[in-house]
């Protein structure tokens, strides 16, 4: 592979748009009858139907042809393998060692990796029943009835709305918190709820060093040393972390301490001992089905062809549409109010992995990259911006997210959540033309003059693209599948730009910046000479107000 054959890829891809550009979706529907039987992948329940998408089989060719340009299979073969492809932290990238199911041995630096994967699990698994079950209480010896995570990013993200998404399996009786934001509200708000008596933290920070995590963990720790005294803290936390000798600093027992790897992102950590807070939630068992499910994931997009590989279709999808479309972002809908958090965890993964401006061997990029990921559940956003989806002068392809069956839920509300659903990607791809909408007026029995006035803004363009995903239930093993697709996805996407998906240096800037900030935002008497205007212009302005 070279970027001249990548180059040479996009051209045809680009050639191709302005020979497709004007076909519509229905039209293509109409001309062939097989084209939602050709254009889906089953992974067993879980139906991908990517038919309704301003594609033929002259685009998917194309597309195979830019992946194999970009060499996505040998740079899969890399992932997998345990090659130290995030280069700039000379590290491996290995969350699928997390979730192997199989007697595959996965090695770093030749160390095989797995035994310290399975020791870790069982330790958090012990850990988790034992909290579940009463085994293991508080200082005054109440059992816990509310576990608090506090961590921030990918500490944070995933089992938050991991433990939303399953709130229905493995019920306990034991609420599960998150307070993320340095913004004191957060902490407060959730203390608020609490009796410190019953309550156990969980420190769950990569480095142990955020700024955010240790503020709020030293802000718990007072909450419970100010109830219980200061011998009581032991017993209130634990702690999620690659820096052990920091976690000791800290006080944390070491029976507590749960431990991973470099070799695993924040933003891919969900599956290791990160999850403890999930795991507390929903139980080892339904835990070990969540791995499954991301484990089954792995084998698709490590064995199965490209054409008929979910993540890599929905990669390359975004990439015709993000680079020879110029579509500049991407909406991703769970038609599951269980999956509220979804986008927002989607949005870690996939800008601050492809967020990059430079390839791997620190050039720049020859084409854009990560498009803005947000989303709303359906059919909340209907009724927000579903207008600017239908109407709007952007074209944002969607992701539609449903289950056949809710988990627990009354059915008929189901069959109108499942209609709506249906009916929005329709609505996307048919539209509505201005004949259409005349005929409709007339039969109404409107004047011509008033359907002249009216017909321009009830027309819709339509041509609309969309992806469904549509599975039996949101169980465990379902939620880890879709998790990893979208994960591999950001992969594929990764390989075709060829950058560095497991860096995140842009968020360091300001981590400096704030950091440089804070003794002259807490100090009125610290000059802001040093500033430019508008930022000390702000801090003095602030500190104007609180003067006043
Ligand atoms: O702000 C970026 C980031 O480093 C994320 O990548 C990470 O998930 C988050 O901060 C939290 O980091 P840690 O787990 O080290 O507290």
């Amino acid at each position: 592979m070279s970027q001249t054959d990548v180059a040479a890829a996009f051209a045809a891809l680009e050639a191709h748009r302005v020979e497709i550009g004007h076909r519509r979706i229905v039209d293509l529907f109409a001309e062939d009858h097989t084209r939602f039987d050709r254009y889906q992948v089953r992974l067993d329940d879980l139906l991908f139907d990517y038919s309704k998408h301003r594609i033929n089989d002259a685009t998917l060719a194309h597309l195979m042809t830019l992946a194999r340009a970009a060499d996505l299979e040998g740079k899969r073969d890399d992932l997998f393998s345990g090659a130290k492809i995030n280069t700039t932290e000379d590290r491996a990238v290995l969350h699928m060692a997390l979730r192997n199911m199989s007697g595959r041995g996965y090695f770093v630096d030749d160390q095989p990796v797995m035994p310290d994967i399975l020791a870790e699990r069982r330790k958090v698994n012990d850990f988790a029943s034992a909290i579940r079950e009463g085994a293991i209480v508080g200082a005054t010896g109440s059992y816990f009835t509310d576990v608090v995570n506090i961590g921030i990013g990918g500490s944070d993200l995933g089992p938050a709305m991991a433990a939303k998404a399953l709130s229905t399996f493995g019920v306990s009786g034991i609420r599960v918190h998150f307070v993320s934001n340095v913004d004191g509200a957060d902490l407060t708000d959730t203390l608020a709820m609490l009796d410190p008596a019953q309550t156990l933290f969980i420190i769950s920070s990569k480095t142990f060093t955020t700024q955010e995590t240790m503020t709020n963990a030293h802000s718990a720790r007072r909450f419970v040393a100010a109830a219980l005294g200061e011998e009581a803290v032991s017993d209130h936390f634990a702690a999620v972390s690659t820096r052990l000798d920091l976690v000791e600093q800290f006080g944390i027992k070491p029976d507590r301490v749960f431990g991973f790897w470099d070799w695993v992102g924040g933003r891919y950590s969900i599956w290791s001992s990160i999850g403890l807070a999930l795991t507390i939630a929903i139980g080892p068992k339904h835990f070990e089905d969540f791995l499954r499910g991301a484990y089954e994931v792995d084998q698709h997009f490590e064995q199965t062809p490209l054409h008929e590989n979910i993540p890599v279709l929905m990669g390359l999808l975004g990439v015709w549409y993000r680079n020879v479309w110029g579509f500049g972002s991407h909406a991703v809908i769970p038609y599951d109010q269980r999956l509220s958090r979804f986008p927002a965890y989607l949005q870690q993964l996939d800008m601050e992995s492809n967020g990059k401006s430079v390839m791997r061997d620190g050039s720049p990029v020859m084409r854009a990259t990560a498009p803005v990921i947000w989303g709303e559940p359906g059919t909340n956003g209907q009724h927000a911006f579903f207008q600017m989806l239908h109407q709007g002068t952007d074209v944002i392809p969607v992701d539609f997210l449903v289950a056949a069956r809710p988990t627990v839920a009354d059915e008929y509300h189901h069959t109108l959540l499942v209609s709506n659903c249906l009916a929005q990607s329709e609505a996307l791809m048919r539209g509505r033309s201005r004949e259409e909408v005349e005929t409709l007026l007339r039969a109404q029995g409107m004047s011509e003059a008033r359907i002249a006035e009216l017909a321009p803004h009830k027309v819709f363009e339509g041509n609309r693209p969309s992806s469904t995903f549509l599975y039996r239930q949101l169980t465990p093993n379902m939620l880890g599948r879709l998790v990893a697709l979208y994960e591999h996805k950001v992969f594929v996407q990764s390989a075709i730009w060829n950058i560095n998906a497991f860096d995140q240096w842009g968020v360091e800037l300001g981590k400096e910046l704030c950091g440089r900030l804070v003794p002259i935002v807490n100090d009125a008497r610290v000059s802001t000479a040093q500033l430019d205007d508008s930022t000390a212009g702000l801090i003095q302005h602030r500190r104007a107000l609180l003067a006043g």
